[in-house]
Formats: structure tokens, sequence, C-alpha cells
């Protein structure tokens, strides 16, 4: 039998066990609201601080922890294995609870549809059904690779236990490269899922704007399919901003024919960052496009977005300190 560490979180009275899991991992699993974004080790917000007891780092590397913040002994939770029971200090937050609890499941390589030169759609199939919301993403255990690999769910949480996720190859990516050129439909993977905050949010009043783009495509793709099917937001405006670099980046066609319902609710506007001949449509960064085309005031919008930092950066700024867009309005996640 496995045994496993406590972990006590300095005065609070909460307690959680870790069996063979990250720090992070093992919280989650118990329904604790530790805080956290990437679950890669890129972002640090899942820092916290040993109290006593030791941990075994797994990417001491990590760019989520500065030389400095180590050395006043601080680690990362997504990053951290115990090694004898522990005390540690971080504030839980219940923002954090996960409505889904994460868990570990075996899962089948079934399909991979290309979409572009460079995206492709894996589709994996496990035995049990996939419990997310819209918009997360799950972590990737890939053969012969160190550490997992986050991506975000393209489906619907409804396709029983369907895992899809569209991923970028990346120009000498190790996960990518296995997932591109080595993986064979029928090969077995871990998926560990779900995680990310970024979800739908059925309930809120607002029309919804959803932006994306290149690898940030996946959790919009389930935002938006899943928005256009709830029957509460039926009187609700969906626009979904979708950018690229070039016309062959952008996939809008082999989308719509799996979804038509897409384009009939919803209003996608594809946009492109790079001039080129013959593009009739609109040209720009995906978040100037998106400035120019609003026309209510922007605090009148539910806002969800995902891609590289410096896009989702750009994005903040602009609604959060130019537009004055409440924070809990805005919903995203960044891809380190
Ligand atoms: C929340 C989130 C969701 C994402 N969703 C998508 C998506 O839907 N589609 C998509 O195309 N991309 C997505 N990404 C990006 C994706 O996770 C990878 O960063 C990207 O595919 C490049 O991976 P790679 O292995 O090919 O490249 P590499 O350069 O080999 O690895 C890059 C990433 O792997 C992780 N990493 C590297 N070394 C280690 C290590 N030793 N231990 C642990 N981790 C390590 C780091 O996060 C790093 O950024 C997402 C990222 C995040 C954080
Ligand atoms: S959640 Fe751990 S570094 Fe981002």
């Amino acid at each position: 039998m496995e045994t496993g560490f406590s972990i006590k979180v300095d005065g609070t009275g909460e307690e959680f066990s870790v069996v063979n899991d990250t720090l992070l991992g093992a919280a989650l699993r118990q329904g604790m609201g530790f805080p956290y974004e990437c679950n890669s080790g890129g972002c640090g917000s899942c820092m916290f601080e040993v109290v006593s007891g030791d941990v075994k780092e797994l990417w001491p590397e990590a760019p989520g922890l500065s030389a400095r913040a180590r050395e006043r002994g601080r680690r990362l939770a997504c990053q951290c294995e115990p090694t004898s029971d522990c005390v540690i200090k971080v504030r839980l937050k219940s923002d954090y609870v996960p409505l889904h609890r994460p868990a570990r499941v075996a899962a089948t390589l079934v399909e991979a549809r290309k979409l572009t030169h460079d995206l492709t759609e894996f589709c994996f199939q496990a035995p049990e059904p996939a419990a997310f919301l819209p918009g997360q993403f799950a972590l990737l255990h890939l053969p012969g690779v160190e550490g997992a690999r986050a991506y975000s769910m393209s489906n619907l949480p409804i396709d029983g236990g369907t895992w899809n996720f569209i991923i970028r190859h990346v120009p000498k990516g190790r996960g990518t490269g296995v997932l591109f050129t080595q993986l064979k439909t029928g090969d077995q993977i871990e998926i560990d899922g779900p995680y990310g905050l970024a979800y739908l949010r059925p309930e809120s009043p607002r029309d919804i704007v959803c932006i994306g783009g290149g690898s940030g495509l996946s959790p919009m793709v389930s935002i938006v399919r899943a928005a256009v099917r709830d029957p509460r937001l039926a009187n609700r405006k969906i626009t979904f901003f979708y950018g690229a670099r070039t016309p062959n980046d952008l996939c809008i066609e082999a989308l719509l024919a799996r979804d038509p319902l897409m384009a009939e609710r919803a209003t996608i506007i594809p946009a492109i960052s790079t001039p080129t001949e013959g593009w009739q449509g609109d040209q720009g960064f995906i978040h100037e496009v998106m400035q120019q085309k609003l026309i209510q005031g922007f605090e009148n919008y539910e806002f969800y977005c995902c891609g590289p930092p410096p896009m989702t950066d750009a994005i903040q700024r602009l609604l959060l300190l130019d537009k004055r867009v409440p924070a809990q309005q805005l919903h995203f996640d960044r891809f380190y």
C-alpha cells in the first residue's frame, strides 16, 4: 500500500494528504481552494512557503519562481512533491475550490484531425465521463517527456469520456514533438484534470465576448459551443474574435463544418495580423479589432480570452485599465 504525507496549512486548521502527487494536485483533488493559474510552473500563482518538512522540486528551473523567492523558502505547489509530512503557509481562497475535482484517467488517442499546417485537434477517449467546464484545461503526461503539458479542452463536457484538444505544433517543442510525430491512434496516455478558472459563466447577465487565436483557440471553441446551446443564454449576444497571423493559420471552415450552430447563433469575426494580399476581412491584432467592433460600453460584456502572455497581457491592459471593466468580468488563461 502507498503511504502518503500529511500537509498542514499553518494557522488554518486545514490539512490534506499527498500520495504520489504534486502539492497542488493533491490539495485540489481534496477540494481545497489552493491558488493557482497555469499548473505548469510558469506563473508563480501557486507559490507557498515551507514552514517545516521537506519537498522535492520536480522542475527546479521553473520560471514561475525567482531565485530570491526560493532563498526565502518559497516553492511552487504545482512543481513540488513532499518527501515528509509538512507544514506550509499559503492563503487558501474559496474561488479556487474546484467545481469538478481533478482526477487522473487513462485515455486512448482515437483521432488526430489536422486543422491547419500547425494546428491539430487530438481526440482522446477515456472509459469514465469527462467532467469539466467549458474553458478548462487538463495536464497531459506524454511518453518520454519530463513534466506534464497543459492543454485546454475544445469539446463539450457532454461528450461522454471524450477529451479533445486543439494543439499548435511548437517548433522543437518536446511535448508537441511527441504528440505530432510519435503518438499513434490506439496509444494511451494519462490525462489529469480538469483545472482552470477561465470557464463559461452562464449565470452572468451580460453578452459574451470570446477572444482567441493560435494555440488559444481550443478553450474558446468549447466556450462558444457551450454558450450557443445553453438555454440560459438564449437572449445573449455571443461574439467570437478569432485571430491568426495569416489566412493559412485560420481554420474557420473546419470548425463550422463540425458545429454549424456556432455560426448560426454566434457572430464570428476572424482577423489576421500580417497584411496578406487578397484578404478581405479584418486586419490587426485581435484586441485592436475587438476595440473597433464592439459598439456597447465594454463594461456590458463578460470577456473570455486565452493565448500567450503578450496577448492576454494586452487584453488585460485594454479592458481593466483603459476600459475599466470590473476584473470579475474578465476570465483568461495565459498559455506559458
Ligand atoms: C493553462 C494552459 C493551457 C494551455 N492550452 C493549450 C492549448 O489548448 N493548445 C496549445 O497548443 N497549447 C496550450 N498551452 C501551451 C502548452 O502547455 C505548451 O506550453 C506548448 O504546447 C509547448 O509545449 P512543448 O512541450 O511542445 O514545448 P517545450 O518548449 O518543450 O515545453 C514548454 C512548456 O512545457 C513546460 N515544461 C517544460 N519543461 C518542463 C519540466 N521539466 N517540467 C514541467 N514542465 C515543463 C512549461 O510549461 C513550458 O512552458 C497551454 C498552456 C497553459 C499553461
Ligand atoms: S500554477 Fe504553479 S506556477 Fe503557475
